[in-house]
C-alpha cells in the first residue's frame, strides 16, 4: 500500500476565514503551571493564512449543556499556516479555558471560525514598536516576535511583559532565541509578585521606553493594565494612529436590551435556512435571534471580534461597531449582526 509522504511538499487549500471548520488537536504541552499549548490543524489539512494578532473564536462543547464560544488569539507564527498554536491560560471560574485544558486532546477536534482581528503591526517597514503586555496578553505579541524571525524582519521592537513571576511568564526561555534572529528586539520580562516584583508604572514605563512617542503601541492586557498604558502613551504624545490595543474580555456575553414596547417590529429572514424571527427596532439581531432560540455564531457580542459577520442581502440597520468589521466589508454588503439593530425588514445569508 502506497501513503503519503508526510514530508514531503504539499499543496494545500486555503481554510476558509469566514466559517465554521474542524481543527484536529496534534500537540498538547505545557508551558507553566496553568498555561497550556494547544497545536490544531485543519482536518482536511488546509493552509490557515492569518497575520501575526489575529485569533480563532472556538465552540467549546459542555456536556449536554449548549456549546458556548470562545476567542484564543493564535500565538504560533504567521509564517507556518499547516497548523495554529494557541495558548490558554486557565482561568479561575473560567469555564471556557477549564474546559480547554480538560478535554482537548491529542486527537480530538474542535469547530473553529477565522482568523479574525487586525491587532498587528502596521505595514511601514521603518516603523519602531513597543510591544506591552500582561499576563496571557503576550500571545499576540509572541506571534508577532516569531513571525518577524521566521520572515527575516527587522523589526525594531521593545518588548515588556509583566508576569505574576518569571516562571509564570509564558515562553519565556524562547526570548533568548528570538533576540539573536532579531537582533534589534529588546526585551524585558517584569515579575509582579514575590521577592523581585518590579511595579511597571506609567513613570517606569517612559524610563524604559523614553522615545515612546516616537514608537507604534502595542498593548495587551487587563483592562486596568491597558489603560495604564494608554494614559501614558497619550500623555508622552503617542499619535493616536499609532496605538492599537486588544482585549479578550468577551466572558460578560450578551445583554438583554431595553426596548420600549411599542417599538415597531422588522421582520428578520435568513435566506439559506429559510428561517424567520421578529426584532423590535432597537433591539441588535443576536439579540433576537437568541430569544426566538435561533443559533447564531457569536463571541465577543460587542462587535470587536466578527465572529457573526453576515452578508445582508437588503434591508437597512443602524450598525455602531467596534473595529470587528472593516469598512471594505461594510462596502460589499456585511454587517455585524450583534451591534446592527434593523431600521427595515433584513434578509441575511444565512
Ligand atoms: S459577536 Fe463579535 S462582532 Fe459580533
Amino acid at each position: 500500500m502506497i501513503t503519503a509522504n508526510p514530508w514531503a511538499p504539499q499543496r494545500k487549500r486555503t481554510w476558509l476565514s469566514d466559517r465554521w471548520g474542524s481543527l484536529a488537536c496534534k500537540a498538547v504541552w505545557d508551558e507553566t503551571s496553568d498555561v497550556r499549548t494547544f497545536l490544531l490543524a485543519p482536518v482536511d489539512g488546509a493552509r490557515i493564512a492569518h497575520t501575526p494578532g489575529q485569533y480563532m473564536t472556538f465552540r467549546i462543547e459542555d456536556g449536554d449543556a449548549l456549546a458556548f464560544e470562545r476567542c484564543y488569539t493564535i500565538a504560533s507564527s504567521a509564517a507556518r499556516d499547516g497548523a495554529i498554536e494557541v495558548t490558554i491560560k486557565r482561568q479561575q471560574d473560567g469555564l471556557g479555558s477549564s474546559l480547554m485544558h480538560d478535554q482537548l486532546t491529542v486527537g480530538k477536534t474542535i469547530e473553529a471560525f477565522g482568523p479574525s482581528g487586525q491587532f498587528c503591526p502596521v505595514d511601514d517597514v521603518e516603523a519602531r514598536y513597543a510591544l506591552i503586555a500582561a499576563g496571557s496578553g503576550v500571545t499576540p505579541m509572541l506571534s508577532i516576535l516569531r513571525t518577524a524571525a521566521d520572515r527575516g524582519i527587522e523589526l525594531d521592537a521593545i518588548f515588556i511583559h509583566v508576569a505574576r513571576t518569571v516562571e509564570d511568564a509564558i515562553a519565556v526561555d524562547e526570548l533568548p532565541i528570538l533576540q539573536r534572529r532579531i537582533p534589534k528586539l529588546v526585551y524585558s520580562v517584569l515579575p509582579s509578585q514575590g521577592a523581585d516584583k518590579f511595579r511597571l508604572t506609567g513613570d517606569v514605563l517612559l524610563r524604559m521606553v523614553p522615545d515612546l512617542a516616537d514608537r507604534t503601541v502595542l498593548c495587551c492586557g487587563p483592562t486596568s493594565f491597558m489603560d495604564m498604558v494608554w494614559e501614558t502613551s497619550q500623555s508622552a504624545g503617542v499619535a493616536l494612529e499609532n496605538y492599537f490595543q486588544e482585549s479578550f474580555d468577551f466572558a460578560s456575553g450578551l445583554e438583554a436590551e431595553e426596548v420600549s414596547e411599542d417599538a415597531p417590529l422588522r421582520r428578520i429572514t435568513f435566506v439559506k435556512s429559510g428561517v424567520s424571527f421578529d426584532c423590535p427596532e432597537g433591539v441588535n439581531i443576536l439579540r433576537a435571534a437568541k430569544d426566538a432560540g435561533v443559533a447564531m455564531p457569536s463571541s465577543c457580542s460587542k462587535g470587536e471580534c466578527g465572529t457573526c459577520k453576515t452578508f445582508k442581502h437588503s434591508g437597512e440597520v443602524n450598525m455602531q461597531n467596534e473595529g470587528g468589521i472593516r469598512q471594505r466589508e461594510i462596502d460589499r454588503g456585511f454587517i455585524l449582526p450583534c451591534v446592527s439593530r434593523p431600521l427595515t425588514d433584513i434578509a441575511l445569508d444565512r
